[in-house]
């Protein structure tokens, strides 16, 4: 299950999103914002982070108008890994090395045709573990105030 979340500059395309995973028969769960109207980014970047959080859902996309604001507030829940990507290299790369769990888009950024491609590109994308285990262990020790990694 996807979470799926924007403010209102990110809500015509998570429209576009939500029929592009229908396509591709992927089930997603659409956490808001429900119209157009001005909305606050940390709320539904925080509504897509606690559905991952918990387990509900295994992974999010998120829209703002950068990608910015809303993955910033969905870096606050704990577990969460959200990345902000532009083009397929990063998308791939954040999954592979980062396993990013919550993919953040800029509405005004990107084009949706191109926002199609990295969603496809970072759900396909697996996480190599290995090496990079270990650094997110380092940034999870962060999280939980315990920095004994340093020296
Ligand atoms: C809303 O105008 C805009 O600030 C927001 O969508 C986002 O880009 C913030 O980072």
């Amino acid at each position: 299950m996807i979470a799926l979340a924007s403010d209102h500059a990110g809500f015509e395309m998570k429209q576009e999103i939500g029929r592009y995973l229908e396509e591709l028969k992927l089930p997603f769960k659409d956490l808001g914002v429900p119209s157009g109207e001005r909305a606050d980014y940390p709320k539904y970047g925080y509504l897509a982070a606690k559905a991952v959080a918990s387990g509900e859902c295994d992974k999010g996309i998120i829209i703002c108008g950068t990608g910015f604001g809303i993955s910033l507030a969905a870096n606050k829940v704990k577990g969460i890994r959200a990345v902000v990507c532009t083009d397929c290299y990063t998308a791939l790369l954040s999954r592979q090395h980062n396993n990013a769990n919550i993919l953040a888009l800029g509405a005004r950024v990107i084009a949706p045709d191109a926002a199609k491609l990295i969603i496809k590109t970072w759900l396909q994308a697996e996480f190599e573990g290995g090496r990079h285990q270990g650094r997110l262990d380092m940034i999870t020790k962060i999280e939980e105030g315990k920095i004994d990694f340093i020296n």
